[in-house]
């Protein structure tokens, strides 16, 4: 009998379970025969504002040069990091979305015999890019919904090599202080890279805001990751970054890609630095949208997880049924079960106040169907 070729790959490979991304507009489109203009799709925590004017001008200017190949150390995004950060364009390694350095890290530092720390319900890719490694999964269980820091740093054994800590997490939208952050570090060995995925700083309180980055020079086991895909509206692009110890920045960008960022992404992320202002009115408009859609869950009678990032979390019930019912509605959330372990809520992004008008007419009716 013939050999099925998937037998071949390693059998932590052959047991993953792809990540699941929230289902686009033109797939329900095609399976409902419904307008894709009439479908509100809230299911991948982007921009609902798209993107500011310098950011848009420079795509414009570089698609121009989209026949040759971009600059493989991407000099002019790094420089304005660098410069935002007082850090050398050394500690700057940039990826295909941050997403792209979170798996540069595991392929860095994890691997068969090794494991890596993280939190129930946390971000999808840290246990996939875990186990893609053949490393082990520690999870640790979750409190109150939060990463358990003092917990996470406990179930740290000799084999393992990195901690993942997203800061506000996803899909949960809790937030560890920057003491608790600081502490964490102080209890992690040094051998352990530790992972502060903060791909929803922007939408932070500016009391919560903290420079984490700045802590880097106290701790070269920290990676501090952000990305261009939220609050800058450059999902679709692809551009996200890490900044870290430059010898540790090093040993990721040895299983990069020599051109793992496209030159249109390079030039929106540099220009989009620049769109300060459109940041601003995101993050004002997220936190208009947060309140709007927390006032209409408690209307329903629904909890949430309070949140600091652009979505918020929402206990439906029986979620996978109430998901199923919004999408012959036109209306795309995310459902959280499965890995995410939360099986009664769905977690829904921030959109515009039209769109969040859409969703919560859209539970009332799915509720009381
Ligand atoms: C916590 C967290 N980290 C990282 C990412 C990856 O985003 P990107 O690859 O678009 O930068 C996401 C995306 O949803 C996320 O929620």
């Amino acid at each position: 009998m013939m050999m099925d070729p998937c037998e071949l790959s390693p059998s932590y490979v052959r047991s993953l379970s792809p990540y699941q991304p929230g289902k686009p507009i033109s797939e329900l489109a095609r399976e409902m025969g419904l307008e894709e203009a009439s479908i509100v799709k809230l299911a991948s925590n982007e921009n609902p504002r798209g993107i500011g004017p310098r950011t848009r001008a420079a795509i414009e200017g570089a698609i121009g040069e989209i026949a040759r190949y971009p600059d493989g150390n991407g000099f002019e995004l790094k420089q304005k990091l660098s410069a935002r950060y007082g850090m050398d364009m050394g500690s700057i390694v940039l990826g295909n979305g941050s997403n792209d350095v979170l798996e540069l890290v595991a392929s860095a530092f994890l691997g068969p015999g090794r494991a890596s720390v993280m939190s129930q319900h946390c971000f999808a890719v840290y246990p996939l890019a875990t186990q893609a490694r053949g490393a082990r999964i520690i999870a640790v269980p979750a409190q109150s919904y939060a990463h358990d820091l003092e917990a996470m740093a406990k179930a740290i054994d000799d084999e393992t090599y990195v901690a993942w800590v997203a800061n506000p997490n996803n899909p949960t939208g809790t937030h560890a202080r920057q003491e608790e952050i600081e502490a964490f570090l102080k209890r992690v060995p040094e051998r352990v890279i530790v992972v502060i995925d903060e791909a929803y700083n922007e939408y932070l309180r500016p009391e919560l805001r903290a420079e984490s980055v700045k802590l880097v020079k106290r701790h070269p086991n920290l990676v501090v990751t952000r990305t261009f895909s939220k609050a800058y509206g450059l999902a679709g692009l692809r551009v996200g970054y890490a900044v870290a110890h430059a010898s540790v920045a090093d040993g990721i960008k040895r299983v990069r890609q020599p051109f793992n960022v496209n030159s249109v992404a390079l030039a929106a992320a540099a220009a989009a630095l620049d769109d300060m202002e459109f940041v601003a009115r995101s993050y004002a408009e997220n936190l208009q949208g947060l309140r709007q859609l927390g006032e209409g869950a408690t209307r329903l009678g629904c909890d949430y997880i309070p949140s600091h990032g652009n979505f918020l979390t929402i206990r439906v019930g029986k979620a996978t049924e109430i998901y199923k019912k919004l999408l012959k509605r036109g209306v795309i959330v995310r459902p959280v079960g499965g890995g995410y372990q939360l099986p009664e809520h769905l977690r829904v992004t921030v959109g515009t106040a039209a769109e969040n008008d859409k969703f919560l007419s859209a539970l009332t009716a799915s509720l009381r169907e």
